[in-house]
């Protein structure tokens, strides 16, 4: 358990910054999530982690890939349907096989189907303990409920009582430190929907001021203009303790060196992961 720990969080700041590409599970190929391979691949050295479902792992990851890998590990309905109707959508074994670092299991507090969410988590729980791998529990709640720190300080809280090993939340403007401080596990914050750059790193440093272990960020990383700029500027502020405003500058420096190939045509040709 805490070698696999290890491998999503540094050994030297003991904080993550995580790169959540999981979104295709319920919603298709997102933007910026066209093609993996070329969209993802070229900047993944930048990540202590990559939160994957095991289809991208095996069609698009190269196996030299050894950071942490946390395996999207619920599904079920689409965006069409219910998201909170999820089930456990991967075997341990297949997880073991795979070699991940980490589980990871969506729970919809408040939502038609909480309970099942929360049994999801649960088992996943049971079976992590079992073979040593820790279970990242991904908090969401009702619309309604969005942006209010009382609920996702409940969602968190239910989540870290029930054995997760660690917890992904969304940042509130308000109270977000309350969120943290009443969860006795460890607290990585998603990115939300896309933000203007320096906003995203601003919801980052607050985040991080306010006890965060770490971002697991996606849309504000891979639909940025220049990726590969954008998760280095997240990890100054994650592992170095930058401001904004300088790693705002570090991403604007960095933009102009980094050229993301075009998406084409999908050729199948490529060498594929041997998972
Ligand atoms: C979906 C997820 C995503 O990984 C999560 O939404 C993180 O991505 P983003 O930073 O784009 O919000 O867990 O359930």
């Amino acid at each position: 358990m805490k070698n696999r720990l290890a491998r999503i969080f540094s050994r030297d700041s003991g904080k993550t910054v995580m790169l959540a590409i999981d979104h295709g599970y319920f919603e298709g190929p997102a933007a910026g999530l066209e093609q993996v391979d070329k969209s993802i691949v070229p900047m993944l050295d930048h990540a202590d982690a990559l939160m994957a479902t095991r289809g991208v792992l095996r069609t698009s990851i190269p196996p030299s890939f050894t950071h942490g890998v946390v395996l999207r590990a619920s599904g079920g309905p689409s965006v069409l349907k219910d998201l909170s109707n999820e089930r456990i959508a991967v075997d341990v074994e297949d997880a073991l096989r795979l070699n991940v670092a980490g589980l990871a299991v969506s729970v919809y507090i408040g939502a038609e189907y909480e309970t099942q969410t929360v049994h999801n988590m649960t088992r996943l729980v049971d079976l992590g303990n079992r073979h040593g791998i820790p279970v990242l529990a991904v908090t969401c709640v009702t619309d309604e409920a969005m942006g209010d720190a009382k609920y996702y300080r409940m969602a968190c809280r239910i989540c870290a009582e029930l054995g997760a090993h660690f917890i992904k939340t969304y940042f509130v403007d308000k109270d977000f430190d309350s969120v943290v401080a009443g969860c006795p596990a460890p607290v990585v914050v998603a990115g939300g929907a896309k933000l203007p750059e320096f906003e995203a790193l601003t919801m980052t440093h607050r985040a991080m001021q306010a006890g965060a272990a770490g971002m697991d960020m996606g849309r504000n990383i891979f639909q940025s203009e220049a990726p590969a700029a954008m998760i280095q500027a997240v990890r100054a502020v994650v592992h170095a303790g930058e401001t904004p405003k300088k790693a705002f500058e570090l991403y604007e420096s960095l933009k102009n060196d980094v050229k993301m190939p075009p998406i084409g045509p999908r050729s199948h040709a490529r060498p594929r992961a041997s998972v």
